[in-house]
């Protein structure tokens, strides 16, 4: 951080990508989020190489159904943590979704199943099964399970997720304290119900019940994981924009929502501007015009997001793929002196 006030002065990065990083040094979750095809994967590349070329070990995981990270780095990093060649410290992975959520299918199974004996309901657990399986709803809360599982195991020193469960993240956080007043009042008649049973049987022996240990255990997890998302310390969301009005509006929506569940934000990401010094009067109309559109554009990001702007990322020549493009990419993102934006 830079001592005293800063005076924010508009069309200027008044703190960097690699300022925030520098006066966050805890930091340890790192998320991406933003519209489709903005840019949210090469960013999670780009930092995640950063991180593990200042020396940390570092984990770029995709929680994604559909994954990219093998495409972006040229090399299989499918279903288990591989190390990603040429780059110490890094590993990459992604995550083996059909597997998370047959093993989620299967757990619920063995709940509903032990529930439906214990309450002498003599119908079959399938069908409670498929109305609680066959949802999106589901699906997207198996793979933020998944991601916070690994949060938790706690092996590396950094870990980048390529796309935030933007909205589910909102959702479980949002409904989190409402959820521990339910699952404190089902724990409760749990308990009500057990002790009554005791009391009823001749054994004194404490019965052993499946669902209230996973009700205490879900609980504390989720308590757990919401004290690590809205640690600012050590999480941080970042919102990756083009310099056009669809992106904006997005994330526009996204901060808004994360203010209000105090998840903090990191700062926005300003993706594949147009190098200004390349277009001249002879360049192809085409080119002039979208470079006056983000012009414009620009204009409204200033007004929105001055002071959480941490980079602009020029458009390249070529897709941002393989080890050596993504570190062309880490430059631009992480350059030391932040590029101003030139004036007019
Ligand atoms: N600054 C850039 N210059 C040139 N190409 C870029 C730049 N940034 C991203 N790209 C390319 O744009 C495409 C989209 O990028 P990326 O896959 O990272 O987006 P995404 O937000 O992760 O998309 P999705 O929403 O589909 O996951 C990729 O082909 C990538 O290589
Ligand atoms: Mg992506």
């Amino acid at each position: 951080m830079t001592a005293g006030p800063t005076i924010p002065r508009r069309g200027v990065i008044t703190e960097s990508m690699s300022d925030y990083l520098g006066s966050h040094p805890g930091l340890k979750y790192v998320f991406f989020g933003g519209k489709g095809g903005v840019g949210k994967t090469v960013m999670a590349g780009a930092t995640a190489l950063w991180a593990a070329e200042q020396g940390r070990r570092t984990l770029l995981a995709s929680t994604n159904p559909v994954h990219s990270l093998s495409g972006l780095l040229d090399q299989n990093v499918f279903g288990k943590h591989t190390p990603v060649s040429g780059v110490p410290k890094l590993w990459a992975y992604e995550i083996d979704t059909r597997e998370t959520i047959e093993r989620s299918k299967r757990e619920i199974r063995e709940k509903i199943q032990w529930f439906l004996k214990f309450a002498e309901i003599s119908t079959k657990a399938d069908e409670f099964v498929e109305s609680a399986t066959m949802n999106p709803a589901f699906e997207e809360s198996a793979m933020f399970e998944n991601m916070i599982d690994l949060m938790f195991k706690n092996e590396y020193d950094i870990y980048v997720f390529d796309t935030a469960p933007t909205a589910n993240a909102r959702r479980l956080l949002g409904m989190s304290k409402v959820y521990s007043l339910w699952v404190n009042k089902m724990l409760k008649s749990r308990e009500e119900a057990q002790s009554l049973r005791q009391m009823l049987s001749f054994s004194k022996k404490k019965e052993e019940d499946p669902l209230m240990d996973y009700l205490v255990d879900f609980q504390k997890r989720m308590a757990h994981a919401r004290e690590l998302l809205t640690d600012e310390q050590r999480t941080a969301f970042f919102f990756v924009t083009l310099p056009e009005a669809l992106p904006i509006a997005v994330i526009t929506r996204f901060i808004n929502w994360f203010h209000e569940f105090g998840i903090p934000v990191g700062g926005v990401i300003v993706n594949m501007r147009i190098d200004r010094s390349m277009v001249g009067a002879d360049s192809a109309e085409f080119v002039r015009n979208r470079l006056t559109m983000q012009d414009e554009h620009m204009e409204t990001i200033w007004d929105l997001f001055d002071g959480q702007v941490r980079a602009i990322v020029p458009l390249f020549e070529t897709e941002v793929r393989g080890v050596a493009m993504l570190r062309r990419l880490a430059q631009a993102v992480f350059a030391a002196a932040a590029p101003a934006a030139p004036a007019g």
